[in-house]
């Protein structure tokens, strides 16, 4: 979800309320997400590197993510959303915590759509706790070990990994994960991520051939018979 300090800067507002509009553009997301069926949507809210921020930032970061447990929780359940935090919690408060731990517990039976926010997250940091973890257990180190100890580990690989705001690289996000994702750029500011722009993104993939490595043969796309 990039671009909010932009959309913020163009309209002569503090970075904070473009965050602000961003929150409220991923409450419209995860609405049109369940809305068109999709099962997992796992969105990048804050990385491990956005820590060097201005301190001002990053405390309206924290304050929005504190804000939005207390609101937004009692709706989501409502909708069936399934919560789950992915990130390291370490450095948040004991009353953050307790907060993502209870939005979690609230709305584990949900089964509408699997909601993943990544706080405090960063690609490399999940490969290496993944690895730690089975290190400390004493076992071997395969890569379907490693996909099971991912904090990410509870859901399929993403179809389709979406950024906002033009820029054109995954920033140590899903780097594991990703690996047969179709990416997709949009140049669309995060706050202005809506329903149209969703339809885009979703049109482009669906018009994608997924090969995992095989030739169009193999996977039979409607091209390769053509041809
Ligand atoms: C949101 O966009 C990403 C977060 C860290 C919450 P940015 O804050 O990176 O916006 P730009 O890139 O400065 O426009
Ligand atoms: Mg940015």
């Amino acid at each position: 979800m990039d671009g909010n300090g932009r959309w913020a800067t163009r309209r002569y507002l503090p970075r904070v309320a473009g965050h602000k509009r961003g929150v409220d553009a991923l409450r419209a997301c995860v609405r049109q997400c369940g809305e068109r069926g999709i099962k997992v949507l796992t969105v990048f809210a804050f990385s491990s590197e956005n820590w060097s921020r201005p301190p001002e930032e990053v405390s309206g970061l924290m304050e929005l993510l504190a804000a939005a447990l207390g609101r937004e929780v009692p709706q989501l359940n409502a909708e069936g959303v399934q919560i789950h935090f992915v990130g390291d919690r370490a450095p948040f408060s004991e009353k953050v915590r307790a907060g993502l731990v209870q939005a979690e517990a609230a709305t584990a039976a949900n089964q509408r759509l699997v909601f993943n926010i990544c706080f405090n997250y960063g690609g490399r940091w999940d490969i290496a706790q993944a690895a730690a973890r089975l290190a400390a257990q004493g076992v071997a180190i395969t890569e379907q070990g490693l996909q099971g100890a991912m904090a990410l580990g509870h859901v399929p690989d993403p179809d389709l990994v979406i950024r906002t705001g033009g820029e054109q690289r995954l920033s140590n996000f899903l780097l594991w994960q990703a690996a047969y994702s179709e990416l997709y750029f949009s140049d669309k500011l995060w706050p202005e991520f809506d329903a149209a722009a969703l339809d885009a993104a979703l049109a482009d993939y669906a018009a994608r051939e997924r090969r995992f490595g095989k030739t169009s043969e193999q996977v039979g796309s409607p091209a390769a018979k053509r041809a």
